[in-house]
């Protein structure tokens, strides 16, 4: 027997770089994607930073200008005008760095971080990141020339963990859109998700490992599927 709808109060949204795609950034595991081109052990952990502050600070540097330039596409709106007039709370939680959301007039939880913030490994102090770091970069709190970009590493505990499980264990409707689901912990919130009883749907180019989890789906651009989507929840 299906168990009965619930009404919809809350929404939970994960996205990912799918969903920038279309603004002209590289997903990370597409043929094309960035991590064909970089390896991720030398840009993306802490031991890359700590064997070469200049080749990480150059992979961050570019990515950071070009996230600059980059603007929102019809998916980041459709989801800016989603948490501006649903009836009830939409939360945005992100795994891309790139800020369109703000950009596109949302607030997002940040879990892997953001380009346009620095942190400094001495003391943990962040402030707004220069459009070019370098390794001798002072942090502004204890001087420290230890400063990184504010992203979370793999091997790195994502941000503000506590909160979105919170959120998740009270969602009503929990959405993936334009993430693989290959990365952990976030692969994982469709399960919690589901384990509190809300209704799930992936929406993405293709199909991902985790789309087998998922109560429903749709399937195409993030700039068509989005916005058609969020016509349907706001009636
Ligand atoms: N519309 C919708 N989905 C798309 C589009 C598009 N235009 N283009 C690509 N996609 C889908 C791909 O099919 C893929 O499933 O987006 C997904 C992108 O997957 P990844 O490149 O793995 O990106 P993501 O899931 O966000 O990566 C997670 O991995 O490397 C780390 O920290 C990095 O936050 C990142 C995390």
């Amino acid at each position: 027997m299906s168990q009965p709808t619930r009404p919809l109060q809350k929404i939970v949204i994960l996205t990912g770089a799918g969903l920038s795609a279309e603004s002209g950034l590289g997903t990370f595991r597409d043929a094309d994607g960035l991590w064909a081109q970089h390896r991720i052990e030398d840009v993306a952990t802490p031991e890359g930073f700590a064997r070469n502050l200049q080749l990480v600070h150059d992979f961050y540097n570019a990515r950071r200008a070009q996230s600059a330039e980059a603007p929102p596409n019809p998916a980041h709106k459709a989801l800016a005008r989603l948490q501006q007039d649903f009836p009830g709370e939409v939360i945005l939680v992100t795994q891309n760095v790139d800020g369109l959301h703000e950009k596109a007039g949302s607030q997002a939880i940040h879990m892997h971080g953001e380009l346009a913030r620095a942190l400094c490994a001495q003391c943990d102090a962040r402030w707004d990141a220069p459009m070019v770091m370098t390794p001798d970069t002072p942090c502004p709190n204890c001087g420290t020339p230890a400063t990184r970009p504010d992203v979370v590493w793999f091997g790195e505990i994502p941000y503000h963990m506590d909160i979105i499980l919170d959120h998740l264990q009270t969602c009503d409707l929990f959405a993936a859109i334009g993430t693989s689901g290959q990365v952990y912990p976030a692969a994982g919130f469709v399960e919690e998700a589901r384990l509190a009883g809300a209704q799930t749907i992936e929406l993405n180019l293709d199909a991902t490992d985790v789309s087998r989890a998922f109560d429903a789906h749709r399937i195409g651009k993030a700039s068509q599927i989005v916005p058609d989507w969020v016509d349907t929840l706001l009636g």
